[in-house]
C-alpha cells in the first residue's frame, strides 16, 4: 500500500532522510519510529504530497507522490505533528469546512462528518469552539479532518505527543481500532507505543533506516531469549571459549564482548524457554577456566532501540556495503 525506494531529503546541504526503503501493506499497522530530528516528520510529508523528496521514490496504492499526487491525497489521509486546526471554527463547522477543501460532494459531508465525530469521539463537542477545546479533544478533531474522506491510508505524526496517559490510551484504542480497514503510520519517538499500537516497526535514526521488523519478531528476538553475560577470569582464547559454550545443549549464540581488566566477558543467548546458566558455568569451570561473574543480561526491545539510535554505535550500518 505504501512503497517507500532509496528516499531522500536534503534541506540546503543537510540530508534529513538518507535512501530509506520501507514497505507497508494493506491494513497494517505500522510504527514509525526514531528519536527527535530522526527524519520522521520529514519522510510523511513527503508520503503525504506535502514536498518533493531530493532522491528517491514513493507511492501510495500504487500512485507516485510526485507525478500522481491528486491520486495520493484521495487515499491519505494526514495527522500533521500540529493538527491543521482553526481555533474560531466550531468543531463541525471546521470539519465540514475540511470535508468542502477535500472536495468531497456536498450531500455527503453532514453525515460524514457526524459518522467521524462519533468514531473519534467529539460527537459531544461539535458545537463548541476548537479554541475551547482540550489537548485531547483537539487530537481526536485532527483525527476526525484525516478520516473524513474515508481514506485507505493514515498518516499520524506522533499521534499521542503532548497527552496524559488517559488520553494517550484513547487514542491509542481508537487508531487499534481503526487498523485493518484503513492502512496507518504512525510517527512516534516512544517505544511502548508501537509495542501497544503496532504490528510492524520501521526504525530510522539520523535519516537512515536501522531496522524493520514485525513487533513480535523484534520482541521475541530480543526478549523470549535470554541473554547471559559470562566474565572468565586470567588470559583465555575468545576463541576457545566461544567453541566450548556454543556446544552446551539450549544455547544459540556466544559472543565475545570485551577483555575487561585482564579477564574476557563473553555474552551467551540461549533459546527461548531455555535457562542454561547451569550448564555454562560448568562448562567454563570444567574447561579449566576461572569463572568469575555470571549475571542474566537480558535485553529489551528498548535496549536494542538505544543500541540501533546511539551516535557511536551502528555508524557501519549507514556505510556502503
Ligand atoms: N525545513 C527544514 N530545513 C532544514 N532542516 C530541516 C527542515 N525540517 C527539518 N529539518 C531537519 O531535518 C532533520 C529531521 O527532521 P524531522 O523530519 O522533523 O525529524 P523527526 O520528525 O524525526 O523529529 C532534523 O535535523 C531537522 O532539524
Ligand atoms: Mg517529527
Amino acid at each position: 500500500m505504501i512503497k517507500v525506494e532509496g528516499l531522500t531529503k536534503r534541506y540546503d546541504r543537510f540530508e534529513a532522510v538518507h535512501g530509506i526503503d520501507f514497505e507497508v501493506e494493506k491494513g497494517q499497522i505500522v510504527g514509525f519510529l526514531g528519536p527527535n530530528g530522526a527524519g520522521k516528520t520529514t519522510t510523511m510529508r513527503i508520503l503525504t504530497c506535502f514536498m518533493p523528496p531530493t532522491e528517491g521514490k514513493a507511492s501510495v496504492a500504487g500512485f507516485d507522490v510526485m507525478t500522481q499526487s491528486m491520486e495520493v491525497k484521495k487515499r491519505i489521509g494526514y495527522l500533521p505533528e500540529t493538527p491543521p486546526l482553526y481555533p474560531e471554527m466550531e468543531v463541525e463547522e471546521y470539519l465540514t469546512f475540511v470535508g468542502r477543501l477535500k472536495g468531497m460532494p456536498a450531500a455527503e459531508i453532514p453525515s460524514r462528518v457526524k459518522q467521524v465525530s462519533e468514531r473519534c469521539a467529539v460527537a459531544d463537542v461539535s458545537k463548541k469552539l476548537i479554541s475551547k477545546l482540550s489537548k485531547g479533544y483537539r487530537q481526536r478533531v485532527g483525527l476526525a479532518q484525516a478520516l473524513l474522506h474515508n481514506p485507505d491510508v493514515l498518516v499520524l505524526d506522533e499521534p499521542t505527543a503532548g497527552l496524559d496517559p488517559k488520553q494517550i490510551h484513547e487514542t491509542r484504542d481508537l487508531i487499534r481500532s481503526l487498523g485493518g480497514e484503513h492502512t496507518i503510520i504512525l510517527s512516534t519517538h516512544i517505544l511502548p507505543e508501537v509495542e501497544q499500537t503496532c504490528e510492524y516497526v520501521v526504525i530510522i535514526s539520523k535519516g537512515k533506516l536501522v531496522a524493520k521488523d514485525s513487533v513480535a519478531n523484534l520482541t521475541s528476538r530480543l526478549r523470549g531469549q535470554e541473554t547471559v553475560s559470562v566474565e572468565i577470569e586470567g588470559r583465555v582464547d575468545a576463541g576457545a571459549v566461544k567453541e566450548r559454550l556454543e556446544k552446551v545443549d539450549g544455547v544459540s549464540r556466544v559472543t565475545a564482548k570485551e577483555e575487561r581488566g585482564g579477564g574476557l566477558v563473553v555474552e551467551v543467548e540461549s533459546v527461548a524457554g531455555r535457562n542454561v546458566r547451569t550448564e555454562v558455568a560448568r562448562a567454563v569451570v570444567n574447561a579449566g577456566w576461572g569463572l568469575h561473574e555470571l549475571k542474566t543480561a537480558s535485553v529489551s526491545l528498548e535496549e536494542i532501540f538505544l543500541e540501533l539510535t546511539a551516535p557511536e554505535q551502528g555508524d557501519d550500518k549507514g556505510k556502503k556495503k
